[in-house]
């Protein structure tokens, strides 16, 4: 009967800011890459490519980022890909490499207030000087990741706010310092330092004892810390943030658990940002964690897009907040489960958001989460201090979001409904000709698994391979997950299993050289190294061979082939059911070759080490 009689009376929460105030809010933002998670959305066409954007950074519009978080490309696999370094090389630098430096500036041009943040995933093999380890010579990297700041700034006017260490790996003291030091050296004071995009510990601990380290570091910036911190990571001072956090299936299960982290990460864990790993998942279904990000944008050959509930359950937050608003002392948890938040701009403004979530509808990807009950349940605010006496009721039903709030512009941004959904053409052609600059370094669709893929223009050759595509990784970089010992590139429709393949390769490598073409690829991401397909490589010793695997551990075929190289061929490979034949330069080489596994997969080509090669003349002829 008592709980009865105070379900319908209710229960009181005061919002009082008379005794001080709480943390200052920072934003919500979205993560491209860690790695190449918005692969596909750079080959939109407009007027999707636009909307999509509009959709995640337009103010007053949908997600309405205030942060954008990329990774600074390292040429290694960093999760759903590889992204390309600017230095692929020590002597190399280019500025216009990828997709993250058009993002950032489409998002800058849609919210000129967007914080931006750059983090390393991987590093090119340079960096490490042959070694796997980024702090040996821990002043190469610190300049090697302050010109990718200020090639930002020169070449795309792009101010980056914040830079990070090394993505969930090991820090390093001594290279925070003097990374500290070279941006300050370089006229980056205002560049601050989030670390250590990982667990609390170590690097609350390492800050806490260390005077200089604290004064290096801005941020404490830690991964899927499940709303909560530790006592010493308070005690710090520093400013507390969940520098990626989510990765959960962007359902609505997914958006109940984006409602619920938004809030208690603050009320729990007094983080005053949070980033969604990831953006916008435009990146094959099929490669891991697929569809974790706020929307999703991966058929740029069809124009369909889906807006989820992810993008409307941050506009809660953001399109009522701004970066710089501070948290009221008094937050916290309802009597019946559930949180909210209030927020202020000090200058009047108020902003209240609610959420009721039910354990089943919020579960995120990582840490677990412990079983609670949440109710139906009436709540009464009350508001007092600054704000305007008075008082307000509304009975919170579970699994709702709201906002309350002084702000009057927030819109719920539409578009007309974007073309159907489709599969990847069967038939399908790329030869690479991209006349002038184009303005992107790599092809449509191809999803890089190891090593980068190019648009090249062979200026000693104005034949009909003048523009192509290349591997450019020669060395194998400082990695973040174990990427192959050879490169590769998928592409297409991983339902396919009867298809013909042709592509003009041309090895770089004399002698040593090694290129292919793939069909029913099975795997992508981290776990690339144990990938499977029916592989036809030819070799610039004169040989050809046919494997069911990248290691080229399961051999279906070999002989001669009288390849060399430095001399275009055409490859051919045509699979059905369960036999496989090729082509070279339009002649049989081999034929029936037995298959059993895997009976699907993509397209991919690449080659057999790290090593210079191209790609022209593209084309798939898919069946089935
Ligand atoms: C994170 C990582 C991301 C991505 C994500 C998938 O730990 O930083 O790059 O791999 O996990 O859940």
């Amino acid at each position: 009967i008592f709980l009865h009689i105070s379900v319908c009376l209710g229960e009181d929460y005061d919002l009082d800011d008379k005794t001080g105030l709480g943390r200052s809010f920072d934003g919500i933002g979205g993560l491209s890459g860690g790695g190449a998670t918005s692969r596909l959305l750079v080959n939109y066409a407009e007027p999707y490519r636009s909307q999509i954007l509009d959709y995640l950074f337009r103010p007053q519009f949908g997600a309405s980022l205030q942060i954008l978080k990329v990774e600074i490309g390292g040429d290694a696999q960093t999760t759903d890909g590889t992204e390309p370094s600017h230095m692929h090389y020590e002597d190399d630098e280019n500025y216009f490499r990828g997709y993250e430096w058009w993002l950032m500036r489409e998002a800058k041009k849609r919210n000129p207030n967007i914080t931006l943040i750059g983090l390393p995933w991987a590093f090119p093999g340079w960096v490490g000087n042959g070694g796997n380890w980024p702090y040996s010579f821990p002043d190469i990297t610190a300049s090697y990741v302050v010109s990718w700041i200020l090639g930002a700034k020169q070449y795309h006017d792009l101010d980056i706010d914040y830079v990070g260490i090394w993505n969930e790996r090991s820090f390093n003291s001594k290279y925070i310092k003097l990374l500290r030091y070279t941006l300050d050296k370089r006229g980056l004071e205002r560049v601050k330092i989030i670390a250590s995009d990982n667990l609390w510990e170590p690097i609350t601990s390492v800050v806490f004892a260390d005077k200089d380290l604290q004064d290096a570091v801005e941020i404490l910036g830690v991964h899927y810390p499940g709303t909560n911190t530790v006592p010493k990571a308070l005690k710090t001072g520093k400013k507390l943030w969940s520098s990626e956090d989510y990765s959960t299936f962007n359902d609505n299960v997914g958006g109940g658990c984006w409602a619920r982290i938004l809030n208690q990460n603050y009320v729990n864990g007094k983080m005053t940002a949070t980033i969604s790993w990831n953006l916008v998942s435009s990146y094959y279904d099929d490669l891991p964690f697929g569809r974790d990000g706020l929307m999703t944008a991966n058929e740029p050959w069809s124009g369909n897009y889906v807006v989820e509930s992810p993008i409307w359950i941050t506009a809660h937050t953001t399109q009522f907040t701004e970066p710089g608003w501070m948290y009221l002392q008094t937050v916290g948890h309802f009597t019946h489960s559930g949180s909210y938040v209030a927020l202020t701009d000090e200058r009047g403004n108020l902003t209240i958001i609610t959420e009721t979530m039910t354990h089943d509808h919020s579960v995120c990807i990582r840490p677990p989460l412990l079983p609670y009950n949440v109710t139906a349940q009436n709540v009464t605010f009350h508001l007092k201090g600054t704000f305007v006496s008075g008082s307000f009721s509304i009975e919170l039903d579970v699994d709702e979001v709201y906002t309350f709030t002084t702000v009057r512009n927030g819109h719920r941004g539409n578009y007309p409904d974007p073309p159907p959904s489709a599969p990847f053409p069967k038939s399908y052609k790329d030869d690479f000709d991209v006349s002038g600059n184009p303005y992107f370094s790599e092809a449509p669709n191809f999803a890089d698994q190891t090593g980068v893929f190019e648009y090249f223009t062979n200026l000693t050759d104005p034949g009909p391979h003048n523009s192509t595509l290349r591997q450019v990784v020669t060395q194998r970089p400082v990695t973040w997950v174990a990427d192959a010992d050879q490169t590769i590139s998928v592409i297409g429709d991983y339902k396919w299993h009867d298809l013909m393949v042709s592509c003009d390769i041309y090895m770089e490598a004399v002698h040593t050289g090694g290129v292919f073409v793939a069909v029913r690829v099975d795997k992508g991401g981290g776990v690339i190294r144990s990938t499977r397909g029916i592989f036809f490589w030819v070799y610039a010793d004169g040989t050809y061979k046919v494997t069911n695997d990248l290691r080229g551990m399961t051999v279906l075929a070999e002989g001669l082939s009288g390849t060399r190289a430095r001399v275009w061929y055409t490859l051919t490979l045509t699979v059905k059911g369960n036999y496989a034949s090729a082509d070279l330069n339009g002649y049989p080489l081999w034929k029936n070759a037995v298959l059993w596994e895997p009976r699907h997969g993509w397209v991919a080509i690449g080659t057999s080490s790290f090593e210079l090669a191209q790609f022209d003349n593209f084309a798939i002829e898919a069946l089935a």
